[in-house]
């Protein structure tokens, strides 16, 4: 039977972590959908046309060892803003959505537009500062030799974009569910959204 539970937010607030955890917990597949924008975005700093970019995806450049720089980031902020390159991608997500045995997808627009019926629907949110230190510790522990302020200026202009587009939006959808990780460790953020999916799947 299907099941989707969408999990929207702006970059770096948690929605990774909690989703992994969510899909692991509930047995069900998860797709982090940032990292076909990822995917397309790497593609366009060697010259590809964006919209080819995200119609000629493969399965192997989801595995590219450098989609978590901040310069695929902001690549990939840039062509989501591409009513086209969205357009290309629909179909892979809202499949991989109503799969049998369920799913769980990340991203900004799961359920506003990918998956309005979705099930469950979280907006994982934090603060700037606290996105900007979660993102900051998570590269320099991968070893990138990374600034602060670089990293804080980083989320605000992809969260400034991904808000501003006119296709989809980062927003929360009407009746999503909003998780403010500021306050929260780890665990408990992934405690209250598993929480909340148990409740909706009664
Ligand atoms: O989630 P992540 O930070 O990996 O996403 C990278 C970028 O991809 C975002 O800043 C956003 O512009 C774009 N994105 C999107 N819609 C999604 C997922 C990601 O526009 N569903």
């Amino acid at each position: 039977m299907a099941f989707t539970v969408a999990i929207d937010g702006p970059a770096a607030a948690g929605k990774g972590t909690v989703s992994r955890a969510v899909a692991a917990h509930f047995g069900l597949a998860h797709l982090d959908t940032g990292l076909l924008y990822r995917a397309t975005g790497r593609r366009t700093l060697d010259g590809t046309d964006p919209v080819e970019a995200a119609k000629s995806l493969r399965a192997e450049d989801l595995e590219a060892d450098d989609l978590r720089t901040p310069e695929v980031a902001q690549a990939a902020s840039r062509v989501a803003a591409i009513p086209d390159v969205r357009g290309a991608l629909v179909d892979f997500q809202r499949a991989f959505a109503r799969r049998a045995g369920g799913a769980v997808l990340d991203g900004r627009d799961i359920g506003t537009v990918i998956c309005p019926e979705a099930e469950v629907k979280l907006f994982v949110t934090a603060t700037d500062d606290v996105r900007a230190i979660r993102r900051f510790r998570e590269l320099a522990a991968n070893g990138h030799d990374v600034d602060y302020d670089a990293v804080l200026s980083d989320l605000r202009g992809r969260d400034a974009r991904d808000s501003a587009r006119a296709d989809a939006p980062l927003r929360p959808a009407e009746d999503a569910v909003v998780l403010d990780t500021s306050e929260m460790d780890i665990e408990e953020a992934v405690k209250t959204a598993i929480a909340v999916v148990d409740s909706k799947r009664s």
